[in-house]
């Protein structure tokens, strides 16, 4: 497991790269509501989302990135909150948000808690690595690796909206 604090100790909020699955899927967006950016990292889809309408909540483990990027929020007043919150043994349960985003990020035992969080008619938009390490990208431990059609499966109560499997990372989309 990479040690994430030190990782947020030395790099900027800046040009971080905004996860495909919403990219790809940005008319599906209502341009307006909560959502949330889950293991957020440096946020670059909370950012993209709150530069979409959206009031957004980033919740992370690493106080460097949420210091980080609550500054960021000040100096150029966008409407994103970042929180320090550990979302392995604090997950989710109320129902209020419209979106969650969660990218590069897997806990196997609460991804349920994602479905229970969103609001009625609200969208899950998640990207993460799939299958086998191919050439040293993303965690190699496959507790952190979905396996085919897992999130198909996992959330199979919602309306999927988009899926694809890449060579390794699978996108899903789907709404409560
Ligand atoms: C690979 S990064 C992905 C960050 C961001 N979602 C992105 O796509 O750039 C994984 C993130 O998960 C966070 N993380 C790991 N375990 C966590 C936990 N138990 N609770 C909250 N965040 C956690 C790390 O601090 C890190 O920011």
């Amino acid at each position: 497991m990479p040690d994430w604090e030190k990782h947020y100790a030395d790099i900027a909020v800046g040009d971080q790269t905004v996860a495909s699955v919403l990219t790809e899927n940005e008319h599906l967006l209502e341009w307006q509501g909560l959502a949330l950016d889950y293991a957020c990292g440096l946020a670059a889809n909370g950012r993209w989302l709150a530069a979409r309408g959206y009031e957004v909540i980033a919740w992370d483990m690493s106080r460097n990135a949420v210091e980080k990027l609550n500054q960021y929020s000040r100096e150029k007043n966008i409407r994103l909150t970042a929180e320090v919150r550990d979302l392995e043994n604090n997950p989710p349960t109320d129902e209020k948000f419209d979106v969650i985003v969660v990218s590069f990020f897997l806990h196997r035992q609460t991804l349920l808690n994602l479905y229970q969080a969103l609001k009625p008619g609200g969208l899950l938009f998640y990207q993460t690595f799939l299958g086998e390490q191919k050439n040293g990208r993303g965690p190699s431990n496959s507790d952190f690796r979905l396996t085919q059609g897992e999130l198909l499966r996992v959330y199979s109560d919602m309306e999927n909206l988009f899926y694809r499997e890449d060579e390794d990372q699978a996108l899903f989309v789907g709404k409560k």
